[in-house]
């Protein structure tokens, strides 16, 4: 049994070794006959470890089913960013355990960043007995092993590595999409937000080597995937910690050259965001024109206590150079509302600066204490009713920009790839170049088809529009 630890998991490593996957020969289709059901929470990143650890399951021999009251294996692949994540993971154990009373042969597993929570181990230990493993977000590469145990052995297994270990290659992967594409580029995060339990969760900024990288885009290309998203909790950070001289602006170049039709990235903090990356962002057609930069506060005083490493001018002037270098832009964010001490003058410099920014999307959180977080510890003076009024206020803007620009765009034609077919005949959706939702009318499409469509009536969150032939 391994249990996370919070003062090891503030430590960095910077010793990591490259390490090849590779499963236990006799653990290979072991488990051939049995089903398992994965239920993901949280971000991007998460959703790509599912196609991991699906992959993983499926060498095991074990055959993904979409009805978790069936599957011979349960696995909650969790989110530990706000409260309300948390509480949706302990909902759901809830349902497991009834679950689990009615069938006692169910095999229930938890993994993801809730695994790297001390408290969360802790209540589990207490109060959870009947869940089989748990493994952290450091020992993915593990689960053949852990499953096998938790099966063979029928103890709790529990394994929980709080520093990052090795940067493993070539875990096999079962991509949820046949055109658009996840590729990790940079694990986890150094910049310790105050408020944010990602650098513990996640461990310290590792890059991948950029010929890993480079080959996982071509085999993409080669099997005609059309976007690839590039993906880290700070892609700006990108190759900080193996190269001098190359970074995530250098990256961008070489994967706009595989031509890969698409190229989306995310997240960007503010703060490492150099003039270069823009400038290549600005060179190549098939980067698209559409970049998340989290803001998260428009006060000084609040960046500061959130340890955000910039100023409201410092993002302001950003913000301007990205929009007036990438022709048609569309810039995103994440706010939060409710920062212990945040006063209403405070809010109102946020309101300013969404009036300045005027974003396309944007989501908007209530500030949630996570455990060990510096944040957590500072007396909040702020009403939750106060917290919900603000956040009510900012979405009523918000919105109102997401509706004003988007009819900016009604009665051009923009680029779209399809995703699907909705369920009205000749009725497809997709995303524009932009990242904007676009429900449109045509025929004979096929997902992963790049066509142009008409914008014909702007809503909030998304756009209507005919096929442009
Ligand atoms: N790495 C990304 C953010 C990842 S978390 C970045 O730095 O931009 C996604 C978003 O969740 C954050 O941008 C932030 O707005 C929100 N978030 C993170 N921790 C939070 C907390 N404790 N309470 C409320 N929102 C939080
Ligand atoms: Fe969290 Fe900040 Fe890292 Fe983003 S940059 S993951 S908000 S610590
Ligand atoms: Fe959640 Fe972990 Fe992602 S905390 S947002 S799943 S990195």
């Amino acid at each position: 049994m391994q249990l996370p630890d919070y003062k090891e998991a503030r430590k960095r490593n910077k010793n990591y070794q490259r390490i090849e996957y590779v499963i236990d020969k006799k653990l290979k289709d072991k488990y051939q006959g049995k089903t398992y059901y994965i239920r993901t929470y949280g971000c991007q990143m998460n959703e790509h470890d599912t196609e991991n650890i699906k992959a993983i399951l499926e060498q095991l021999g074990l055959k993904e089913i979409d009805n978790m009251n069936k599957a011979d294996i349960v696995l909650l692949n969790t989110c530990s960013i706000r409260e309300n994540a948390h509480n949706k993971a302990f909902g759901m154990l809830g349902r497991l355990k009834h679950l689990k009373e009615e069938r006692k042969d169910l095999i229930v597993g938890l993994c993801g960043c809730m695994a790297q929570e001390t408290g969360v181990i802790e209540e589990i230990l207490k109060n959870y007995p009947w869940v089989n493993f748990v493994f952290g977000t450091h020992n993915m590469y593990n689960l053949p092993e852990i499953l096998d145990e938790a099966i063979t052995t029928k103890k709790q297994q529990i394994e929980v590595f709080s520093k990052e270990g090795d940067l493993i290659e070539d875990i096999p992967v079962k991509r949820e999409n046949k055109f658009k594409a996840y590729v990790n580029i940079i694990y986890g995060c150094d910049k310790f937000c105050t408020y944010c339990i990602v650098p513990f969760t996640r461990g310290g900024e590792r890059s991948r080597k950029k010929e890993d990288i480079l080959k996982e885009i071509e085999k993409l290309v080669q099997d005609g995937y059309k976007e690839v998203t590039l993906l880290g909790q700070n892609v700006n950070a990108y190759g900080k910690d193996i190269y001098d001289d190359y970074g995530l602006g250098e990256l961008l170049e070489d994967v706009a050259k595989t031509k890969i039709p698409r190229i989306r990235f995310m997240t960007s903090h503010p703060w490492d965001f150099t003039s270069k990356m823009v400038d290549v962002i600005a060179k190549y057609d098939n980067i698209m024109p559409a970049i998340h930069l989290p803001v998260q506060s428009g006060s000084d005083r609040i960046l500061k206590l959130m340890g955000r490493r910039y100023t409201k001018e410092k993002y302001l002037k950003l913000f301007k150079e990205i929009r007036e270098k990438v022709k048609g832009c569309t810039i995103s964010t994440d706010i939060i509302v409710g920062f212990p001490n945040e006063t209403e003058e405070d809010f109102e410099e946020t309101i300013d600066l969404v009036n300045i920014c005027k974003f396309d999307n944007a989501f908007t959180f209530i500030y949630s204490p996570r455990e060990n977080t510096p944040a957590a510890k500072l007396k909040d003076n702020v009403t939750i009713e106060e917290k919900e009024k603000r956040l009510y206020k900012l979405n009523e803007i918000v919105n109102g920009y997401f509706k004003e620009n988007n009819e900016k765009l009604v009665g051009e034609t923009v680029k779209v790839l399809t995703e699907g077919e909705s369920a009205k005949k000749d009725n497809y959706y997709g995303y524009t170049d932009t990242n904007k939702l676009i429900n449109f009318t045509g025929k004979k499409l096929q997902p992963g088809d790049l066509v142009n469509v008409k914008v014909t009536e702007a809503k909030t969150w998304s756009l209507d529009g005919v096929l442009d032939e």
